[in-house]
């Protein structure tokens, strides 16, 4: 279980029982911290403590692979629906946010990893973000394992390799289970629809992220014009019941 430490003019992750070492002097964690607890540095720094959730993991977590956006993370919770009892099988899983995301949520998630130093960060992580018990990361391939695992919910992509997982979705997911594969490149979402159609999945449809945030000022309000605010690409597509 970690907390965040915040003031300010910064924020810092930290587990119970850790000695914080920073130009605003050296704090040391109690055992028994808690939320709304307020620390002092020994050279008197307040800090207040809050427990992190999936933004602040987001922002604190250490990272691997490029980690999805919350945004898109939203988009996958709201068009599955996956929910609290939910089994599902996730690739790869970097640095692991929308694992811990989905972790945090109730859902029980297989992830795989095939970088072995990067499994063991994902690890790592799922313990700070206090989903251990909820979020396996095994380490491997996902596509060498795809004859043993069955019974899932649904299926949630973020390799290169998507669409070949897609292809095995029938035999991954229970009848009306769901996949849903974030995609970098508009192509790796093309060859996961002609997977999904061949595969005889129903529901078929990709979107492309895109959002602006706004601004509120004195002369008015408006569109953000910093940056595009596209990410990526998100394919879903289920199982038919009707077999
Ligand atoms: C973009 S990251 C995933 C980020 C993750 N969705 C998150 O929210 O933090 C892609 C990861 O997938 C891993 N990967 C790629 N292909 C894989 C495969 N076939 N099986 C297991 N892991 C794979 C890569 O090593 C990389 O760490």
């Amino acid at each position: 279980m970690s907390y965040l430490l915040v003031r300010e003019d910064r924020e810092y992750l930290v587990e119970a029982g850790d000695r914080l070492e920073s130009d605003l002097g050296v704090l040391e964690v109690p055992d028994d911290v808690a939320a709304g607890d307020r620390l002092e540095t020994h050279i008197g720094e307040e800090f207040v403590v809050r427990t992190p959730r999936g933004p602040d993991l987001f922002d604190h977590l250490e990272r691997t692979g490029a980690p999805m956006m919350p945004r898109d993370i939203g988009l996958v919770v709201g068009h599955t629906g996956v929910a609290a009892g939910d089994r599902v099988l996730d690739a790869g899983t970097g640095t692991g946010i929308l694992a811990a995301y989905l972790g945090r949520l109730g859902v029980d998630v297989v992830t795989y990893e095939q970088d072995d130093e990067f499994a063991e960060v994902a690890r790592e992580n799922m313990h700070t973000a206090g989903v251990e018990t909820r979020v396996e990361v095994r380490t491997g391939d996902v596509t060498d394992d795809l004859g043993s695992l069955s019974g899932f919910d649904g299926v949630t992509l973020d390799t290169a390799d998507a669409a070949d997982v897609v292809a095995r979705v029938p035999d991954l997911v229970v009848p009306g289970g769901f996949v849903a594969v974030y995609s970098p490149f508009v192509e790796s979402s093309r060859d996961c629809v002609e997977a999904a159609r061949e595969a005889d999945l129903v529901d078929v449809e990709t979107l492309e992220t895109i959002q602006r945030g706004m601004e509120f000022d004195d002369r008015g309000s408006r569109p953000s014009t910093r940056g595009v605010g596209h990410t990526g690409y998100l394919t879903f597509a289920r199982r038919s019941v009707l077999e």
